[in-house]
């Protein structure tokens, strides 16, 4: 299972960064990309918790794995309940909440993987 961190992180890197391009896309209107968004959102949080729960067994400290784990919840909900919130003048910042959102989890998978990753090597 450790041995699948690397890979998992470099799909995490390539997702959110499809995801911020396919985000700024749709609230642009450039073009309606928002089911593939949809979609590929979901596999990064299915990325996101593969990796939190490989943390979770591989660290001796199990908060920042917790944290991560429903940090992606979160984002998955969010994502889907923002379409239907405070919809009118103040929906922007509801935008900029989802955009935050999804820029902080990656913000907690990348000290995450470097934290198993050193674990790891310190055992050998
Ligand atoms: C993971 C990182 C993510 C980033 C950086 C991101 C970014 C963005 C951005 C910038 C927008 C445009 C603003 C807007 O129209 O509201 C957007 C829209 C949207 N996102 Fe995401 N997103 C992420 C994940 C997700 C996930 C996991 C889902 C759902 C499973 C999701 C669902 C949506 C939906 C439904 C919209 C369109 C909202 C609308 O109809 O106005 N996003 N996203
Ligand atoms: C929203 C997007 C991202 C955020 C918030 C983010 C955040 C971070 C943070 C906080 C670290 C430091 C980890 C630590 O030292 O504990 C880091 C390291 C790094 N990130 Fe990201 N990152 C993002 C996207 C990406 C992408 C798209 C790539 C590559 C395509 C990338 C490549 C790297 C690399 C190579 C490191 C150094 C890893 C190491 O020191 O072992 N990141 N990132």
């Amino acid at each position: 299972m450790i041995k699948l961190i690397t890979p998992l992180q470099m799909l995490a890197r390539l997702l959110i960064a499809l995801q911020v391009i396919l985000g700024l896309a749709i609230w642009f209107g450039y073009i309606s990309v928002t089911q593939i968004h949809i979609a590929l959102g979901s596999l990064f949080v299915l990325d996101v918790w593969i990796i939190a729960l490989i943390a979770l067994f591989a660290l001796p400290r199990r908060m920042l794995p917790f944290i991560t784990l429903i940090m992606g919840g979160i984002v998955m909900w969010f994502g889907v309940a923002q379409r239907t919130m405070m919809l009118g003048e103040l929906h922007w910042a509801v935008r900029v909440v989802h955009l935050l959102l999804g820029l902080a989890t990656m913000g907690l998978v990348e000290p995450l993987v470097k934290a198993v990753k050193q674990h790891e090597a310190s055992k050998t």
